[in-house]
């Protein structure tokens, strides 16, 4: 078997490309590879953005894994429809998301669900709207350990806005959240001695609350680059989503991390335009397209640049393109697989080598019932 073998079906001639197949066995051994280096499923926490299926919330719920971290009421939805114990939305929900939140925890009331916050204002409006609904939201500070994209910095003023939940009608305070996502050192030795230095602000300001007498039932934290890091602190829960199917972007970047591809972009050769040319239907609206090329990694053809990328035209420069007829499959390792999964109504689902299943990728929509 050649090593990119396990990216082929058998059955591939049947499958209509541009296409996103998951790779099933690669996906148990990818959970597996989470739950070992936790120790234990109830430490994990991950983030289902990045496959958006519930066929997948099922295989965690059989490996122990229980709680689940989200970005919209969608996923949120497909999270406790799926069997989810425990839901966490990761997103301060604000204008009518705050309606819709308080609607999800009555429809699905065997899930415990938590939001988070960084802002006052925002507690206030969720403190409004579920105090006369009878409901008591859990909610998690958001703390900005860095990226500066949400949160507020662990420190007085976020003390203070934890002490108000304690306050607030319908809220009730859930520990804390602290997303490392700026953290991409290549080196895993930089990127842990930067884990630790933002962490420790987070350890902090927990002593500090639960000296004042306020409960901190979790912290939550990290994404894939920190796992391994976050994982050995016994005492936080982790939120790793790529690690569930991987893409060539972690992959290439993060080579400490051992976590299998499991998604491939099968596409073929629609034209060859030039002697050295060949053009793939595997267009922007088929692959992840927000980064520079390259957005796809090819095994079979390693020395290929990208030279146009259209919304369903990907043009390769190529000196193996005579190897590669007009109809033939050609199979990638998409560089980011969030969004990619995002493009794709449906993945094709490949068990022992076979493409035997067709999955709706249910959280992709931006509403399914609330
Ligand atoms: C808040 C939050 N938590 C966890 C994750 C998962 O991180 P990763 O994609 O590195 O696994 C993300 C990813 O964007 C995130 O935004």
């Amino acid at each position: 078997m050649k090593p990119d073998d396990w990216m082929r079906s058998e059955n591939e001639a049947e499958v209509a490309s541009p296409a996103l197949v998951l790779h099933s066995e690669r996906i148990d051994e990818n959970l597996r590879r989470m739950v070992a280096r936790v120790g234990d499923p109830v430490r994990l926490r991950p983030h289902i953005k990045t496959h958006k299926l519930p066929q997948l919330v099922v295989r965690q719920l059989a490996l122990g894994i229980t709680k689940f971290k989200c970005a919209t009421i969608a996923e949120a939805e497909l999270a406790a429809s799926a069997g989810a114990a425990d839901v966490l939305l990761a997103l301060q929900p604000v204008g009518p998301n705050v309606g819709r939140f308080l609607h999800l925890m009555r429809a699905f009331p065997a899930t415990q669900f938590s939001t988070l916050t960084d802002s006052p204002d925002a507690l206030a409006t969720l403190s409004r709207a579920a105090a006369p609904a009878g409901v008591v939201v859990e909610v998690l500070l958001d703390l900005d350990v860095g990226q500066a994209r949400t949160g507020i910095a662990p420190g007085p003023e976020a003390a203070a806005l934890y002490q108000a939940m304690r306050t607030l009608p319908g809220i009730r305070p859930g520990g804390l959240h602290a997303y490392d996502g700026q953290l991409h050192q290549r080196d895993a030795a930089e990127r842990r001695a930067a884990c630790e230095r933002a962490y420790a602000a987070v350890e902090k300001l927990r002593t500090e609350l639960l000296a004042a007498g306020l409960a901190v039932p979790r912290v939550v934290v990290g994404g894939t680059p920190t796992f391994p890091f976050h994982a050995r602190r016994g005492d936080v829960e982790c939120s790793p989503g790529t690690s569930v199917l991987w893409d060539a972007g972690y992959g290439t970047t993060m080579p400490d991390l051992d976590f299998l591809p499991a998604a491939t972009l099968l596409t073929r050769v629609v034209s060859r335009p030039a002697h050295n040319r060949l053009c793939l239907d595997l267009g922007h609206k088929a692959v992840a397209s927000e980064m520079p090329h390259p957005r796809v990694i090819f095994p079979e053809l390693p020395q290929a640049r990208a030279v146009a990328h259209n919304e369903e035209h990907l043009v390769l420069e190529t000196e193996d393109a005579a190897h590669f007829p007009v109809g033939a499959v050609v199979h990638g390792i998409p560089w980011h697989i969030c969004p990619t999964v995002a493009l794709h109504s449906h993945v094709h689902v490949a068990t022992a080598g076979r493409a035997s299943a067709i999955w709706p990728v249910v959280g992709r929509a931006r509403f399914i019932t609330i």
